[in-house]
C-alpha cells in the first residue's frame, strides 16, 4: 500500500522505480522457517525470481541454499555467501563453461535434465578430476494448472527425462565413474494455487520411488521445486502465502525414506509480494471507450502483463477523489504494453505516483533496455523510512 509517508519519498525519487519492503520479506522468511525449515525441510531459493544483492543476503542469513539456472546464477549465489553444499543447478542446455563452473565449485547438485547431459557432465567430471553428485530431474507429467507458459511438468514439456525412459538411464547409470547419484528432482511450473497438484506431485513420486527400490538405487534427496502461487489479486490481504497447509500437503502424502532430505525451490512465494513498481502519470487522455493513463514505466520493468496476461494489482493513493475507469498503459510502442484494462482508479492527473504491486518476482530481473531505457532502481523500505 501507497502510505503517505511512502509517497512523500517517491516524490522525490526519479521514477519508474523498485521498491522492497523488507519487514514483509522478513516476516514472509519467518513463515517458511517455521512450517518448512523447522520441520527439517532444506529450502533453495531460486534465484531466477530476483537476484539483488539485498534479497539474496536476506535468503542466505536465513540459512536458505541456492537454486541456480545458469553458470552465472551459481557464480552469484557463492559471492553473496551461499555455501556451495547448499547451490543446486537446473537447466535444460547447461554449457560445458557452466557446468565447469558447477564442478570447480563442488556445488551440492546438478539437477540434470536428459541422459545426454549426464554423459556430457560424467565426461567434463573425468577431465577435471572431479566427482559430481547429480539428481535426475524426472518429468512427472503432472498438470499445474497455470499459465501454458510457466507449465513445467508434462510430458510435452522440454523439461526432465521421461519416467519411461528411467529404467534404461538407471541401468547404465553405473557406468558413469566420475557420477553420483542423490537425488531425484521434480518442477512442475510456477504460480501453483491449488494445493491438490502438490498432493497430486506427491503421489507420482511414491510411484517414482518404487521403481528406484526395484533396482536398489538408495535417492539421498528428493527436491520438489518450487512454484506455490502468490495472491495477486489482494496482495495486502494475502500478503504471505500459506506455507502452512504448503509443507503440510507433502508431510502428508508424500512417502519419503528413512534419512531421505526434502529440497524445496521457493522462488516468486518469498519474493513476490515484498516488490511494487512504483511510476508516474506522464500523461492523461480519453480514447473511444475508456481513459488512458499513460505512466513512465512500461513492459521493460515489468513484462508479465504482456507475456503471460498477468494482472497485477494498481493502487494510487487515496486522495478522495472520485473513481473513474483507466487503462494503465506504458510508454513502449506496443499495444501488449498495457499493465490493466478497465480498472478503478481515483481520478488521475500528471505527476500522481501508482504503485504496481506483487512486483517482488519476476518484475526486476525480467526487465530489458528495450527502446534503449534505462533500467530501473531498487530501493528498500529501511533506506526510505
Ligand atoms: N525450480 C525450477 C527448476 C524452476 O524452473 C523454477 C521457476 C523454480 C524452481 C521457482 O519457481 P517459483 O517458486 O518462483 O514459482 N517468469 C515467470 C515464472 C517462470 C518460472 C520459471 N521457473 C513468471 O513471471 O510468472
Amino acid at each position: 500500500m501507497l502510505t503517505k509517508a511512502l509517497v512523500e519519498q517517491f516524490q522525490k525519487l526519479p521514477t519508474p522505480l523498485f521498491f522492497y519492503d523488507l519487514d514483509l520479506l522478513n516476516r514472509t522468511v519467518e513463515a517458511v522457517q517455521t512450517y518448512g525449515t523447522s520441520r527439517g525441510c532444506h529450502i533453495h531459493f531460486a534465484l531466477k525470481a530476483n537476484n539483488n544483492d539485498r534479497i539474496l543476503s536476506i535468503m542466505r542469513d536465513a540459512g536458505f541454499g541456492a537454486d541456480c539456472v545458469s553458470g552465472k546464477e551459481v557464480e552469484k549465489a557463492l559471492e553473496i555467501g551461499f555455501p556451495p553444499e547448499k547451490v543446486v543447478f537446473a537447466g535444460v542446455g547447461k554449457t560445458d563453461e557452466e557446468i565447469e563452473t558447477g564442478l570447480r565449485n563442488n556445488i551440492f547438485s546438478f539437477n540434470c535434465e536428459s541422459a545426454q547431459e549426464i554423459e556430457v557432465l560424467n565426461e567434463l567430471a573425468k577431465r577435471h578430476g572431479k566427482q559430481a553428485e547429480i539428481a535426475i530431474r524426472i518429468n512427472p507429467n503432472v498438470e499445474a494448472k497455470t499459465h501454458k507458459y510457466i507449465t513445467t511438468g508434462l510430458q510435452e514439456n522440454k523439461f526432465g527425462i521421461l519416467s519411461e525412459h528411467l529404467p534404461v538411464l538407471l541401468d547404465r547409470i553405473g557406468e558413469y565413474e566420475q557420477i553420483t547419484l542423490t537425488g531425484i528432482h521434480f518442477h512442475i511450473g510456477s504460480q501453483i494455487m491449488d494445493l491438490n497438484t502438490y498432493r497430486e506431485l506427491s503421489e507420482r513420486i511414491n510411484t517414482i520411488q518404487t521403481l528406484f527400490d526395484k533396482k536398489g538405487i538408495e535417492i539421498r534427496h528428493i527436491n520438489v521445486g518450487g512454484g506455490l502461487g502468490i495472491d495477486y489479486e489482494q496482495p495486502d490481504r494475502n500478503a504471505i502465502p500459506d506455507f502452512k497447509s504448503y509443507f503440510e500437503v507433502f508431510d502428508r502424502h508424500l512417502k519419503l525414506r528413512e534419512n531421505q532430505e526434502l529440497h524445496f525451490e521457493l522462488g516468486r512465494s518469498i519474493v513476490g509480494q515484498c516488490g511494487s513498481l512504483i511510476t508516474r502519470i506522464l500523461y492523461t487522455k480519453e480514447g473511444r471507450n475508456t481513459s488512458f493513463a499513460i505512466v513512465d514505466a512500461g513492459m521493460t520493468e515489468l513484462i508479465r502483463p504482456a507475456l503471460y496476461q498477468a494482472q497485477h494489482r494498481v493502487d494510487a493513493i487515496q486522495n478522495g477523489k472520485p473513481e473513474r475507469t483507466y487503462d494503465v498503459v506504458g510508454p513502449i510502442c506496443e499495444t501488449s504494453d498495457t499493465f490493466r484494462s478497465g480498472i478503478s482508479l481515483p481520478e488521475l492527473n500528471r505527476g500522481d505516483l501508482l504503485a504496481i504491486r506483487s512486483c517482488g518476482a519476476y518484475g526486476q530481473v525480467m526487465s530489458s533496455d528495450y527502446n534503449l531505457r534505462e533500467r530501473a532502481k531498487a530501493y528498500y523500505s529501511d533506506e526510505l523510512e
